[in-house]
């Protein structure tokens, strides 16, 4: 089975073929055009602009997805050469993010599919794409019975999934820019809410601090690039509701901590002198980096948003029993995150496995929304589908 799937929450445009065979999801093809560079200019994203992207980007960005997924190796042996003869035959489904996101962003995605979907004739599959995120962690596993299998076959060796397919029930946590959600999933479709951010998302704590520093948006890749050469401890910042005894998030105190530290002129000319420098490295590498009050703050603010997702996560898995942790959005390509949370649970001598999609994974693309697509039963008729901004995993 072959799904097309389509991403433009926000500032990317994505569109991607996944194909499920042997109880394995494959890509096919999964292109990203981002418009983060043009948003960076104005150190954040200017809704209107991103959809003036979107608008420009989708035909080509679906074309090229198309146009990959034909050059496959199995597609060329079933000698299908044409964008309609791919379609017609091969396409089963299109799956489509229509919420949450910028309006006009999510708009040019769902308009493009309600016209694909009556002119190519397929069923359309509509896609939250929060829970999209979470379904990057099925894409290219497979059952740990069968890859224990596959691993005595050592000609197989080279194709075996390094990931294993996560396991119900399970604890999600979904650390985004624009949410910071824990979920316990029972089942495929089959989830309870149990608490997320009550002001800023974790990604959105990253982006607006870097902002702060005069660091480029996005934030959060940045800051923890600089981290690595920083001390986490130099600066004393804020884990708000760390010890409630909920699973809810507050992270605008940890903001306001680096904006009020950033009203001493020592630490704010310090800083401002850090990033110029680093402005003149044409190669920014990290042996590159040398620590400084930057580098300091940078790995002070990653340390206190990491240990508040890490502690909440761990309560939640042993609040409920659960053996495996899936982790899922664009922080969860933070390396620090995903170490710390196996090293608490180590720590802690728990059994809980964790998965965290590949990075390339993690941010928003279009195969994470396929992929979701595979276990929803959910058809929608073109008609029926309207773009939700508000949605979310709460109700
Ligand atoms: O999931 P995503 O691509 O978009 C939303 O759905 O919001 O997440 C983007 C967020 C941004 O806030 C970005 O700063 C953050 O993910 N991010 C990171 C890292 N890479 C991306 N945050 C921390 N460390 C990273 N390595
Ligand atoms: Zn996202």
């Amino acid at each position: 089975m072959l799904i097309l799937g389509i991403e433009t929450s926000c500032d990317e445009t994505s569109a991607a073929i996944l194909e499920q065979k042997d109880g394995r999801i494959q890509i096919l093809s999964n292109v990203v055009a981002s418009s983060a560079l043009l948003q960076s200019k104005y150190g954040g994203i200017i809704p209107e602009q991103a959809a003036r992207e979107q608008l420009k980007s989708i035909v080509p960005v679906i074309t090229e997805a198309l146009t990959q997924a034909i050059q496959q190796s199995s597609y060329k042996e079933k000698k299908i050469i044409s964008l309609d003869s791919f379609i017609a035959a091969s396409i089963d489904a299109i799956a489509v993010t229509y919420g949450p996101g910028l309006i006009g962003s999510l708009l040019v995605g769902v308009e493009t599919v309600k016209v694909l979907s009556l002119l190519w004739n397929k069923p359309l599959i509509p896609v939250n794409h929060l829970l999209g995120h979470f379904y990057a962690n099925w894409i290219g596993v497979e059952s740990r019975i069968k890859s224990q299998e596959s691993s005595k076959d050592k000609s197989r060796l080279s194709t075996l999934a390094t990931r294993d397919l996560p396991e119900f029930p399970c604890i999600g946590l979904l650390v985004s820019g624009g949410h910071t959600d824990l979920v316990l999933f029972k089942n495929h479709g089959q989830y309870e809410y149990l608490g997320g951010t009550r002001d800023d998302a974790a990604g959105e704590c990253f982006d607006k601090c870097a902002r702060l520093l005069n660091l480029p948006y996005p934030g959060g890749p940045e800051i923890s690039k600089l981290a690595r050469s920083g001390n986490p401890m130099a600066f004393d910042l804020p884990r708000p509701m760390i010890d409630s005894k909920d699973f809810d998030f507050s992270f605008s105190g940890l903001k306001t901590a680096v904006y009020n530290l950033m009203k001493s002129d020592k630490i704010r000319k310090s800083v401002n002198q850090n990033v110029r420098i680093i402005n003149t490295l044409t190669h920014r590498s990290t042996d590159t980096l040398i620590s400084s009050d930057l580098s300091d703050l940078c790995a002070s603010i990653e340390a206190a948003i990491i240990e508040t997702l890490v502690k909440k996560t761990v309560e939640a898995a042993k609040c409920y029993k659960v053996e495996q942790i899936i982790v899922a959005g664009g922080v969860a390509a933070n390396q620090k995150l995903v170490a710390n949370l196996k090293l608490e649970i180590e720590n802690l001598k728990l059994k809980i496995r964790v998965a965290v999609p590949p990075p390339s994974l993690c941010t928003d693309n279009a195969a994470m929304i396929a992929a979701a697509a595979f276990f929803t039963e959910e058809r929608i008729n073109p008609d029926n589908l309207q773009a939700n901004p508000n949605l979310s995993l709460a109700y």
